[in-house]
């Protein structure tokens, strides 16, 4: 195991309807919040009435900054940023799924900046102040309501960058699994695939084989995900899978599993962001496209960890290694298919044509998290895989 310090700030207030509860979270940190939403869904459910009375009822005004979309632009971020501005708001609240969190974490960074909030995703400049963030979360997916990164794409530059800073930590992270009944099935599906990938990047990019406590940690919560995802998919309001696949994810990227591990990667997320970047593909559908490939092209290299993988995820057994590795990744590529993920760029609509400007726009996050191991070629050949 590597030396590491492992310091998660953000206070988790979770159970059914614990969404009243966020006036008395969001009060300590002021009178005034920046409100942050997507398009709909809050409206059409009745989450947006019942945060809105919950933060009256405590004495917490609001201004509101909905229209957040699925992939969050720099454009949206921008009329955030100045509002936040404009209205002197003492913290940011966002209530809706990763994209509304992550559009809420660089409106919080932005607020307190004098420059160019986009300097943040280009190392340009550090976070060191935001805005406190309160969140209520409507869509287990990402992790972003218990760590310290966003993500928001660029759409002059097309490029889907992050930012990350420990000052970007929620202060509290309201979780409250009944407010994810109403997902539809195809975010219930990406949901799972993002958080899965989440727990596999680590797992297979660490080069430490003494890890066995955060391993099996990995293992369970990929077993548990697919378990719940399937109960959920039998009945979408099943309240022990939609908590339990709640919690699952944000466990999934908080930074616990991968304690220890020492360096890993995203490759999967650094195709991915390309995809969303470029065909505005939801996260999940893009993982689950370029994981399978991906997971060919690394095997090769280190094909024990997939070997693991096979036998103790999907209890696969086979004649040799490379047998049980590509059960693995067939066993993980059927379920994919089992909930309606697609597992190919022909069912987002790319063609094999576009394949070397995806992997052009790749190279710039390749570059931004020093991938060396990933140049255009690479990419190129992993997404001819993905066909
Ligand atoms: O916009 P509305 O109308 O609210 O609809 C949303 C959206 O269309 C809908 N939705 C959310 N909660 C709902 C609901 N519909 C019905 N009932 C509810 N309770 O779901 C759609 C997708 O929402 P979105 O927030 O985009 O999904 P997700 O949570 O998967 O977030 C994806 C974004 O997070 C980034 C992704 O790249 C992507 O931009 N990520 C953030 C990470 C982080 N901060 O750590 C890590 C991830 O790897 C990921 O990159
Ligand atoms: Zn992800």
């Amino acid at each position: 195991m590597q030396p590491f310090v492992f310091n998660n700030p953000t206070k988790i207030v979770f159970g059914a309807d614990m969404v009243a509860k966020v006036g008395k979270y969001a009060a300590p940190y002021g009178k005034k919040g920046l409100l942050v939403y997507g398009k709909q869904s809050i409206k059409n459910n009745g989450v947006y009435a019942k945060v809105t009375t919950a933060l009256a009822d405590s004495g917490v005004n609001w201004v509101e900054h909905g229209g957040v979309k699925s992939n969050p632009v720099l454009s949206h971020v921008y009329a955030g940023v100045e509002l936040a501005k404009e209205q002197q708001v003492d913290m940011v609240i966002a209530v809706g799924g990763g994209s509304v969190l992550d559009e809420a974490k660089a409106i919080a960074a932005g607020a307190l900046y004098s420059g160019d909030v986009w300097d943040f995703f280009c190392d340009k400049a550090w976070v060191k102040q935001a805005l406190p963030l309160i969140t209520v979360l409507t869509l287990a997916a990402t992790g972003s309501e218990m760590n310290d990164g966003g993500v928001v794409t660029n759409e002059q530059t097309q490029q889907k960058f992050n930012i990350g800073s420990p000052n970007l930590f929620p202060k509290v992270s309201i979780l409250d699994p009944t407010l994810t009944y109403t997902v539809p099935l195809d975010y219930t599906a990406y949901s799972a695939v993002d958080a899965i990938s989440h727990l596999l990047e680590g797992y297979f990019t660490s080069a430490d084989t003494a890890t066995p406590l955060q391993d099996r940690f990995v293992e369970g919560l990929v077993q548990t995900i697919i378990e719940s995802t399937d109960q959920i998919f039998a009945q979408p309001d099943h309240p022990d899978a939609r908590a339990t696949m709640m919690w699952a994810a944000t466990w999934a990227l908080n930074g616990l599993s991968t304690a220890g591990i020492g360096a890993y990667a995203f490759p999967n997320h650094m195709i991915e962001h390309s995809l969303s970047a470029l065909y505005d593909v939801a996260h999940g559908a893009g993982l689950s496209i370029v994981m399978p490939a991906w997971m060919s092209y690394a095997s090769e290299r280190h094909p024990a960890k997939f070997a693991q993988f096979a036998q103790r995820v999907f209890g696969c057994s086979a004649a040799n290694e490379q047998q049980l590795v590509e059960a693995g990744i067939a066993a993980l590529k059927e379920w994919f298919i089992k909930i309606k993920s697609p597992v190919a760029l022909s069912q987002v609509d790319v063609v094999p044509e576009d394949i070397p400007a995806i992997a052009a726009n790749a190279t710039m996050l390749a570059q931004k998290w020093g991938l060396k191991e990933y140049p255009a070629p690479v990419i190129e050949d992993i997404l001819q895989c993905c066909r």
